[in-house]
């Protein structure tokens, strides 16, 4: 297949990119190259993908309306994997109009591009963070998420929603993906895994929010990678007899769908720090703080619609997960 995997210079597009790429497929991949984080680490990423031979690279803003239309037009791809965002909850209180831009105009942007050029299925990234105020675990697709707390969760709850139109009205087949706390090699350094390695590996104080009352559900990479790999095969269909009367918000009469993709299995902040601390052979220095804005205290992902639909539930555990993330990181910044 043809694809275009947007991001690819991201954390999780990379490791995507990569697999896809090991299977055959052709993948133009773009991104902006900006600098949220390191750009370097970004281009790292993408020359690490050099060795791919069905793999092309081209700098491109998604907000760019004109540019986008021309790359669909240019290259007719089968299938698209839209994971580019502005990601980080924390920012989106600091600098909300970047996510305006990059998770509203360039999602649009990208469905524009799909609709008009008859793409299969366009699978894209939306986030755990939807579930913003919902207490009611573990979480599940059925659950109403009208309650976002920050402006990151509002625009991935909204590309849910601008997705299920594009699914009714053009018939385009989409799947959203809500992962939940990614990490691993070649991870997002705004990321926890990657501030506590790099501090207790220095032997710096790490910040531990909510004085460490959180808990994350701690997906590694791999396992986004498998869920995403499989679901791209999975195309919705429309489903006529499809009532709203009886319906959850995660089903439609539209080709629409929508997965969290966790490992199902809530990990404390303490348990993944005591992680790190195996991982690295270090003690961990503390500094205990409030609870940051825009933060929710507990993310757990129900993985059954997952595993119903692909037959796959994420693998890799916490302890094994770190130890494999600190080996890369040993590695890669010869520390
Ligand atoms: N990593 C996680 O824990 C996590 C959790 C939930 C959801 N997500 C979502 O998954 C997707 C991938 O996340 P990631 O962790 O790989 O993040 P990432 O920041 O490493 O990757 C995103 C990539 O998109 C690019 N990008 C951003 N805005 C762009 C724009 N306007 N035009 C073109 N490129 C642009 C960035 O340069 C970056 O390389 C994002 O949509 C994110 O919101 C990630």
């Amino acid at each position: 297949m043809k694809l275009l995997i947007t991001g690819m210079a991201g954390f999780i597009g990379h490791a995507v990119a990569r697999r896809l790429a090991g299977e055959g497929h052709e993948i133009v991949g773009i991104d902006n190259l900006n600098d949220y984080y390191d750009v370097s680490l970004k281009q790292a990423r993408l020359a690490d993908l050099a060795d791919c031979e069905r793999v092309q690279f081209i700098r491109l803003d998604l907000a760019d309306r004109a540019g986008m239309a021309a790359l669909f037009a240019a290259h007719r791809f089968d299938r698209v994997i839209h994971l580019a965002a502005q990601a980080g909850v924390r920012y989106s209180l600091e600098n909300p109009h970047v996510y305006a831009d990059s998770n509203l105009v360039g999602h649009l942007n990208v469905l524009e591009g799909c609709r008009h050029q008859g793409v299969e299925h366009l699978v894209y990234a939306s986030s755990s963070s939807v579930y913003g105020m919902n207490d009611r675990v573990p979480f599940a697709t059925a659950d109403a998420v009208d309650h976002p707390i920050s402006l990151y969760a509002a625009t991935k709850k909204a590309n849910e929603l601008m997705a299920h139109t594009y699914a009714h009205l053009y018939g385009l087949p989409t799947t959203g993906l809500r992962f939940f706390t990614v990490y691993g090699p070649w991870g997002r350094p705004d990321m926890a895994m990657f501030k506590f390695t790099r501090a207790v590996l220095a032997g710096e104080p790490i910040p531990v929010y909510n004085h460490g009352e959180m808990e994350r559900d701690f997906t590694y990479i791999d396992d986004i990678v498998e869920g995403v790999v499989r679901v791209l095969a999975r195309i919705p269909r429309p489903d006529p007899q499809w009532q709203a009367s009886e319906s959850g918000p995660d089903t439609s009469s539209a080709p629409y769908a929508l997965y969290n993709i966790g490992h199902g299995s809530p990990v404390s902040l303490m348990g993944f720090i005591r992680a790190v601390e195996a991982a690295t052979g270090r003690e961990a220095i503390c500094d205990f703080q409030p609870m940051q804005p825009g933060d929710v205290p507990r993310t757990w992902a129900d993985t059954q619609a997952l595993f119903d639909a692909t037959g796959y539930r994420p693998e890799v555990g916490v302890e094994e997960g770190v130890r494999r993330f600190v080996a890369w990181y040993r590695a890669y910044y010869g520390v």
